[in-house]
């Protein structure tokens, strides 16, 4: 039986863990076994001109140093982030009416570990992601027969992963935690890099 928002407790300072990645940490764990796709988040990045864009990606790691995702690096947001290497994410768990915020700046992947998760990736997702000029205009037919080609030309060899398609990383300054309550009297908490560690602050819902 999944928990309902009015069983979860409220989200108590005592209780946050002094690390946000190990509160993100524990979030996740029940967001997993909750929710279904846990890991759609929304991206948001701004253009050289300062104006905002966001769409969703998947959430495909995070650790101490921050949240991974991957994308095609000649896309919008990666023209984006390249011209402004900041960026904000946002979760959100219907099931368990939590939120999950972070801002911060974003720097890609070392080349080891974006190979590491192509090749993890299915074939076709693979050939997929290579031939997708990701964000450009195209027709469907081309798409296709350029999908089509790069099928033939790979035949049953490898797949490499192309040099326009890898991870990033978003190294949070701030994370915030939203938890659902009655009467729009919602728990915020939101944890600042603060030197080597972080502060955290209850903030008005
Ligand atoms: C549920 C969902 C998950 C997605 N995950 C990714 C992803 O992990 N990486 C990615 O590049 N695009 C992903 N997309 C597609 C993006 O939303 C977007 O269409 C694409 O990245 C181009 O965005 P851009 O033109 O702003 O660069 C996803 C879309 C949806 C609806």
């Amino acid at each position: 039986m999944s928990p309902r928002r009015q069983d979860l407790p409220p989200l108590d300072r005592a209780e946050l863990a002094p690390d946000p990645f190990a509160q993100f940490a524990a979030w996740y764990q029940l967001a997993e076994r909750e929710v279904p796709l846990c890991e759609v988040m929304t991206l948001a990045t701004a253009d050289a001109e300062g104006h905002p864009d966001a769409r969703m990606v998947l959430l495909k790691g995070f650790g101490p140093d921050g949240f991974r995702f991957f994308s095609n690096y000649e896309s919008a947001k990666g023209e984006q982030l390249a011209a402004r290497p900041r960026a904000a994410l946002v979760l959100y768990w219907r099931e368990l009416d939590r939120q999950v915020r972070a801002r911060g700046p974003v720097s890609r992947l070392p080349a080891a570990e974006s190979d590491a998760y192509f090749q993890s990736r299915p074939r076709g997702s693979r050939i997929g992601a290579s031939v997708s000029p990701q964000s450009r205009p195209i027709e469907r037919e081309l798409l296709d027969e350029l999908y089509a080609e790069a099928e033939r030309a790979a035949a049953d060899g490898p797949i490499a992963r192309p040099a326009h398609w890898g991870g990033y990383l978003l190294a949070p300054e701030t994370i915030e935690f939203w938890q659902g309550r009655e009467d729009r009297m919602h728990d915020r908490f939101v944890y600042s890099r603060d030197g080597d560690g972080w502060t955290i602050e209850r903030l008005a819902p």
